[in-house]
């Protein structure tokens, strides 16, 4: 009998941050197949004789194209196993788990999503920084600022720079200095502040702020490296640093 994939939402590094449903399905899962934002302390919540598949990969280096993680993922499930396919964040955010889907259902195989907490609300949550805010951001927008193939970014910087709206970029470490550009371009003031954030909810955790006019120079020389997410926006400047560190189980004690 074919088995059935569950597309899972991993959240953004935290254990924790995971839903019981995510929990519960890698739990009880056969295969695991990981990406490389699934943190260890999540992989290692695998069964111990669960067969583990590491598909990791990265913007300029893909050690396992897009095509062959769908056959993966389709091989093992026609092999009777339940695939527990966990992905970094939710797997309908930046996460390609709609093209596995659509994959799946094309060769007769079952799968289902289980939701994650995305990057923006995990950064969102452990800095105090709110994504809306009823005086400082009627609205927030996520945006990619990586495009396929290393084609030019191509967004809508007149809309974007709408300072009622918090912008959140996903993928920006490469092009943050472009964005930043852009935004100012069409009219953003320049001091808008702007909250990067490397490896949000883990152990490693990075956090930056500084201003549109000066993210591309700080964040190459804080050496910021993917996954970061940057915040811009005015609700930005709601970020006390000397908040308490949240409370979090570690594998790291
Ligand atoms: C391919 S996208 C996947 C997004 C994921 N599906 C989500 O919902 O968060 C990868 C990007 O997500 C962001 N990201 C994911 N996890 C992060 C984390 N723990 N801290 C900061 N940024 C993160 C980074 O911008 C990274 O380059």
């Amino acid at each position: 009998m074919t088995g059935k994939v569950f597309l899972i939402g991993a959240g953004p590094g935290d254990p924790e941050l995971m839903t019981m449903k995510a929990v519960r399905l890698l739990q009880s899962a056969d295969v695991v197949v990981y990406d490389r934002l699934v943190s260890d302390e999540i992989v290692a919540m695998s069964p111990k004789d669960a067969k583990m598949i590491f598909v990791g990969k990265s913007s300029h280096h893909h050690p396992v194209p897009q095509e062959e993680i769908n056959a993966i993922l389709v091989r093992e499930a026609k092999a009777g196993h339940n695939v527990a396919r966990l992905k970094g964040g939710d797997p309908l955010i930046f996460g390609r788990g709609s093209e596995e889907a659509a994959d799946l259902a094309a060769e007769g195989v079952k799968s289902e999503y289980v939701p994650g907490i995305t990057a923006a609300q995990g950064a969102a949550a452990i800095t105090g920084v709110p994504l809306t805010h009823r005086d400082l951001a009627t609205g927030v927008e996520y945006v990619t600022g990586h495009r396929a193939r290393d084609e030019m970014l191509d967004l809508d910087w007149k809309r974007l720079a709408d300072p009622m709206t918090t912008l959140v970029v996903y993928m920006g470490v490469a092009n943050i200095g472009q964005i930043a550009e852009g935004l100012i371009g069409e009219g953003m003031d320049p001091t808008t502040p702007v909250f990067a954030i490397s490896r949000a909810t883990t152990p490693d955790e990075r956090r930056l702020v500084t201003s549109l006019e000066h993210v591309a120079q700080d964040a190459r020389e804080a050496g910021l490296k993917p996954p970061t997410l940057f915040i811009i926006g005015q609700v930005v400047s709601l970020y006390e640093s000397e908040q308490a560190e949240p409370e979090r189980i570690s594998a790291h004690g």
